[in-house]
């Protein structure tokens, strides 16, 4: 029922329909005000961001472009470390660098050329004392307080994160125990190296995305790629999970674990026995854990760092407007990987990306989803797959981890659950 107190985003009041976070509204994926407040709440708000590795930045001077959310941000090395600042000039908002990567000796805004030092604090404004003492900046011009934003910063195993916030608590704290450690599983201080990226936009909501990195469910039905040659199958040995009250989740499967007896060989064939891989390393498995796992960790709201067998990656997921995503996939390895496992990753990044053989399902399901969505604004969608609830489960035949998220959605946007 709307009440005088309602919140509302634009046009619309903040009302989630009866059933809570087992039930989802769909113009909540097409609704440009809602898509503002989210950027402001999530993106820009009290949380954490990938930004960046360490290892793409060598030498002083060195400098990458992102983006969180709709805001560009540089990460640049200087003799004490990493600084991330926005990519935006304290004089007019001018954009300072136009490339994604690059070594510079200072930032100069291109615009009036105003010069900042890699710790963005400004140290020139040309003209500052006019032409022939006519005109120039005022004599109490104070160049210190017009620094570029600087973000807070922290590193984790050779990877950078970056937050807006300064209420935030540090990384590890918002990660929390459980992240923290599936991601030193991962990230234990091994000098990383970079093998590579691929970009791509895809026509949907950044939420439709977002699910869909947080449910196992579809990766068995969705993705046959995984399903005949092995990867992934509805009987692995499958957790999944979200911790810190549905903020990130820390999902896992053991493929090697499955029901005993059972011919492998065998039901491979039973999928697709017609189909088979010339170069069977695309999907050989090197357990270089020693535990046989694979991992999908989520760190809210927009990084994703997965370990697909032995594909290493980390996706951003940057919002570009209601119904158009950005993701950015960084695909590395470790310094001193030997060069099998270089190859395997190599050939094994082939899965992944804008047309990967498993990942292109993705973005053309989320964009025929999308346009379902946005004609139907008053439809709802179900997530009781798993039960109602949110809690852990050691299966991937669950919604869990999308009902976790709706309930931290409707609490932290404000919306008001119907009766
Ligand atoms: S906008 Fe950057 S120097 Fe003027
Ligand atoms: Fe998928």
């Amino acid at each position: 029922m709307t009440t005088a107190t309602t919140t509302t985003t634009g046009a619309r009041p903040l009302i989630w329909p009866k059933g809570g976070f087992t039930r989802i509204p769909a113009w909540i994926y097409s609704d440009e005000d809602l898509f503002k407040k989210e950027i402001d709440t999530f993106f820009a708000g009290d949380t954490w961001s990938y930004v960046g590795l360490d290892c793409e930045l060598p030498q002083v001077g060195s400098y990458k472009r992102a983006w969180i959310a709709n805001r560009q941000v540089l990460v640049v090395r200087d003799t004490d470390g990493i600084n991330v600042l926005e990519n935006r000039c304290s004089h007019r908002g001018g954009a300072i660098a136009w490339q994604n990567t690059g070594v510079v000796r200072n930032l100069v805004c291109p615009y009036h050329q105003w010069g900042f030092n890699l710790k963005g604090d400004l140290t020139g404004v040309s003209l500052k004392r006019g032409v022939h003492g006519v005109g120039g900046m005022p004599d109490d011009w104070d160049n210190s307080k017009w620094s570029l934003r600087k973000l807070r910063v922290a590193t984790k195993g050779g990877t950078i994160w970056a937050t807006f916030s300064d209420t935030v608590e540090d990384f590890d704290e918002y990660c929390g125990p459980q992240l923290q450690k599936r991601l030193d599983r991962l990230l234990p201080g091994r000098p990383l190296e970079l093998l590579g990226y691929s970009r791509q936009l895809i026509p949907s909501n950044w939420k439709l995305y977002f699910e869909n990195t947080r449910d196992p469910y579809h990766g068995t039905l969705l993705h046959t790629f995984f399903v005949t040659f092995g990867l992934y199958r509805a009987d692995s040995k499958h957790a999944t999970a979200t911790t810190m009250g549905g903020r990130h989740s820390t999902n896992y499967a053991a493929p090697g674990e499955r029901k005993e007896g059972v011919d492998l060989e065998k039901e491979f064939r039973r999928f697709r026995g017609d189909l088979k891989l010339n170069d069977p390393e695309l999907v050989k498995f090197i357990d270089e854990y020693g535990d046989g796992e694979m991992s999908a960790l989520q760190v809210f709201p927009g990084a994703f760092v997965q370990q697909h067998a032995n594909i290493l990656a980390i996706r951003s997921i940057i919002p570009k407007n209601a119904g158009e995503v950005e993701v950015d996939w960084t695909y590395f390895g470790y310094a001193d990987d030997s060069e099998e496992i270089r190859r395997v990753r190599l050939k094994q990044a082939n899965l992944l990306g804008p047309s990967g053989f498993v990942s292109m399902d993705d973005s053309e399901l989320l964009k025929q989803m999308q346009h379902q969505v946005g004609a139907y604004p008053e439809s709802l969608g179900v997530l009781e797959m798993g039960g109602r609830d949110t809690e852990p489960a050691m299966t991937m035949a669950t919604e869990l981890g999308l009902r976790a998220f709706y309930k931290l959605y409707i609490e932290q946007l404000g919306f008001e659950v119907e009766q």
